[in-house]
């Protein structure tokens, strides 16, 4: 059968043939109809979930929508390693096959599930929303977010908050059931204020967290209470994605001048009742046309090409391709050839390299005039904004890093370094 191939962590699946799953004791096939390209199935192909690949090749897809073999239609997902929903065909445990309703097409059916039950598990199981409470989601721009907004609506919130980086699409939120929007566009101290000052208003009974990192980081300090005296109240705190980082630190004295509680939802905190539970509400909301969710069909066939695109889109493309990019900054048109002997690559791989960043439109290749057994490359001015990009977040990141630093400390600093540069110079020279 075809599939979705892949064979390393962080390059793009290949649309190629893979064996033919066999069902064992408790298993169906499934004829795949469509399966979802979500952040899921891009950060375990990457390798940045704590869910990756143990071991490769494997079919890539986490979920999706198919027919059993009887003609039922079902949404599934949980393969047996090393099938996945990206493929023609996948192997599933029976008890993960849920029936979708006939008012639910496949490509909703597919594209759903991930995105709208980050929400609505935490909301409704974590969380435990109560009626007329207020929610503030952090990241609600996405995909995940923008449903988070409909979903906690739904749920009976009776104040939404949505902050968010995007400012287009944060203006559209309202739409969706946003009460008020909060742009992550400012200082982190204008956040921080900005934050307080809503919680003040009106407190914040339930935060859905998409991002972690520095925006977390503001909210959290946001809710530092500065009345010993004073009767806390609940502040449920869920941690459901890391877009913005993986790690905050968390001051003693919020956990101790506030009602914060910190949770998280996500795959492995989750009871399986509570997702079999759910189902029935997520399919029939959907099917009164009532969730909005933009989806973007593609073929199998071109499943390379959209996860090239995909990860060279984000700054976790892959050092050798960082490489690449580099090299032809500053080379300018040269050879492949060339270029595999600046690099030290092996040619194949960078062959291969070469046609990804060419299809997500990175470098420019095309056969030599003057000697048609070369192929000259180029960097694309996409490849040149990726660039950019990442310089841009290289300096962002320093900033962070020296933030409260005088200039006279980030100096001392320098100077301790550098000794300690020195020392360990003189000690290699002493012991070789
Ligand atoms: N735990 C769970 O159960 C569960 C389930 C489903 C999904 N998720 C996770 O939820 C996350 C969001 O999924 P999605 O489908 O909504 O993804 P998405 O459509 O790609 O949206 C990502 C969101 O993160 C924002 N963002 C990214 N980096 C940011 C930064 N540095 N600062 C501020 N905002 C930033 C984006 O803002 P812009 O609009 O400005 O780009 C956008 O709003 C993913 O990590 C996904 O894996 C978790």
């Amino acid at each position: 059968m075809k599939a979705a191939v892949l064979h390393t962590l962080g390059e793009a699946p290949r649309f190629e043939d893979f064996p033919e799953p066999m069902p064992e004791k408790g298993e169906v096939i499934v004829h795949v109809k469509a399966s979802s390209l979500n952040n899921l199935s891009k950060m375990r192909a990457g390798g940045s979930h704590y869910d990756s690949y143990q071991s490769l090749p494997a079919v890539c897809g986490v979920d999706g929508v198919g027919l059993l073999d009887d003609g039922a239609r079902v949404y599934c997902g949980g393969c047996r390693p090393p099938y996945g929903m990206m493929a023609q065909r996948a192997v599933v445990s029976r008890s993960w096959c849920l029936s979708i309703p006939d008012g639910v097409d496949v490509i909703t059916a597919a594209a759903l599930p991930n995105a709208a039950l980050s929400s609505w598990l935490p909301l409704a199981f974590r969380a435990q929303l109560k009626p007329d409470e207020t929610v503030l989601i952090l990241g609600a721009t996405g995909v995940a977010g923008k449903l988070a907004v409909q979903i906690a609506r739904h749920l009976g919130a009776g104040r939404v908050v949505a902050a968010g980086r995007n400012r287009q699409v944060l203006h559209t939120l309202d739409d969706l059931g946003a009460d008020m929007v909060i742009s992550l566009d400012q200082s982190d101290q204008e956040l921080v204020e900005t934050f307080a000052r809503e919680a003040r208003h009106h407190p914040f009974d339930i935060i859905l967290d998409y991002l972690w990192g520095r925006p977390a980081e503001a909210l959290v300090r946001a809710l530092i209470g500065h009345d010993a005296m004073a009767e806390a109240s609940r502040v449920r705190f869920v941690s459901i994605a890391e877009m913005a980082g993986s790690t905050i630190s968390v001051p003693s004295a919020v956990l101790r001048s506030s009602g914060l509680e910190m949770y998280g939802s996500g795959g492995g905190s989750i009871s399986h009742q509570a997702l079999f539970d759910t189902f029935p509400q997520l399919w029939a909301l959907a099917a009164s046309g009532k969730l909005r969710i933009d989806t973007e069909p593609v073929s199998l066939a071109d499943v390379e090409d959209v996860m090239s695109r995909v990860f060279s889109q984000h700054v976790g493309m892959s050092f050798s391709r960082i490489l690449v990019l580099h090299e032809l900054m500053h080379a300018g048109e040269i050879s492949q050839t060339e270029l595999q002997q600046r690099l030290g690559m092996e040619g194949a791989l960078l062959t291969r390299f070469a046609k990804q960043m060419e299809a997500a439109g990175l470098i420019t290749r095309r056969v030599d005039p003057k000697d048609n057994r070369f192929t000259l490359v180029a960097l694309a001015p996409a490849g040149q904004q990726a660039l950019q990009e990442m310089e841009n977040l290289g300096e962002d990141f320093e900033t962070r890093l020296l933030e409260g630093l005088s200039k006279q400390e980030q100096a001392r600093m320098v100077r301790a370094m550098k000794h300690i540069q020195d020392n360990l110079s003189r000690w290699q020279e002493t012991d070789g």
